[in-house]
């Protein structure tokens, strides 16, 4: 519980070894050859770099992979989800949203540099994202489009999560149902819709690699929750404890520890039935699944 500095996260999602050094090569690669001023550089860096599981990025390329697409087509995709994904992390833990102060086992962007350094640096990410994705040789427009839809419902989450102020008449379970779907859900979707585009499948496997995301995005903030209420920082590399403590509104909240465990194993049976048509291309995401359901950080 609470901000205790804990060693540097050390990722441990158990792909493809090359395939994640890849993705933190054409990330610095990306960063660099961007002219920002020093300071602005350095938070984004510090931002996007320190750490991290990589997995919307990896998803991207195992999308791309089940599609049957290469690393090359898909790879600046893979660089503007990491991008959104630093953007929205920097932002979620300013003061005026979730107040951390650790993040990946580092101090968080605005304990490093300040906050008007985090809201800047979280805003020039986000501007540089489309840029990388406009870079996709197949389906670049499609992929931007992809993109920034998904970067708008994961703000609109946002707000649901902090601002709490939902649609009328949803009962607890439709409004955790809406936030999830979109601060989380949105951009999992969206790393799979785009690893296909930029495989350039036909509509059908864009469609089924979608549904997917959509899929595997609630479980993967549903086992965040779970992490929130039941992990010490040092294995989680960020506070825990944090959300019950401010009245989030979180999957174990509405539904039991238990209840939500429950839905993770649901999610992940459904997960892997949506790979199945994909035959023995799908298996690198099945992995990834199996993961993703039992992760504790
Ligand atoms: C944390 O995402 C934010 C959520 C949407 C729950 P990750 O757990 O993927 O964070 P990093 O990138 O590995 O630090
Ligand atoms: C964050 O959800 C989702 C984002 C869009 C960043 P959380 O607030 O639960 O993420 P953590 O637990 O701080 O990583
Ligand atoms: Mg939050
Ligand atoms: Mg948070
Ligand atoms: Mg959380």
């Amino acid at each position: 519980m609470g901000a205790t500095p804990a060693k540097p996260n050390s990722p441990t999602v158990p792909l493809d070894a090359r395939l994640h050094a890849a993705v933190e090569r054409a990330l610095a690669a990306f960063l660099e050859a961007q002219p920002l001023p020093e300071n602005l550089r350095a938070a984004c860096t510090h931002a996007v770099m320190a750490g991290g599981k990589r997995l919307r990025p990896l998803l991207v390329l195992e999308s791309a992979h089940a599609a049957g697409g290469t690393e090359t087509d898909a790879m600046p995709a893979a660089v503007a989800i990491e991008l959104v994904h630093a953007f929205s992390l920097v932002h979620d833990d300013l003061p005026a949203l979730d107040n951390d102060a650790l993040r990946r086992g580092q101090p968080t962007c605005h304990v490093a540099f300040g906050e008007a350094m985090a809201i800047l640096a979280g805003d020039c990410l986000l501007a540089l994202a489309p840029l990388s994705a406009g870079q996709c040789a197949r389906n670049a427009p499609l992929i931007q489009r992809s993109l920034l839809g998904a970067t708008v419902r994961m703000i609109a989450g946002q707000v649901y999560d902090t601002v709490r102020e939902f649609p009328a008449q949803l009962d607890d379970a439709a409004r955790v149902a809406l936030v999830h779907q979109n601060k989380t859900g949105a951009l999992l979707e969206c790393c799979c819709t785009m690893g296909a585009l930029a495989a350039d499948a036909n509509e059908i496997v864009v469609e089924e690699l979608s549904e997917f995301g959509a899929t595997i995005g609630l479980m993967f903030q549903i086992v965040d929750d779970l992490i929130d209420a039941t992990q010490t920082a040092e294995t989680a590399g960020k506070a825990t404890g944090k959300d019950r403590e401010a009245g989030k509104m979180t999957y174990p909240a509405i539904h039991g520890l238990e209840g939500s465990r429950r839905e993770v194993e649901r999610l992940r049976s459904r997960a892997l039935e949506l790979l199945a048509p994909l035959g023995p291309r799908g298996d690198r995401l099945s992995g990834l699944v199996e993961f993703l359901s039992t992760r504790t950080s």
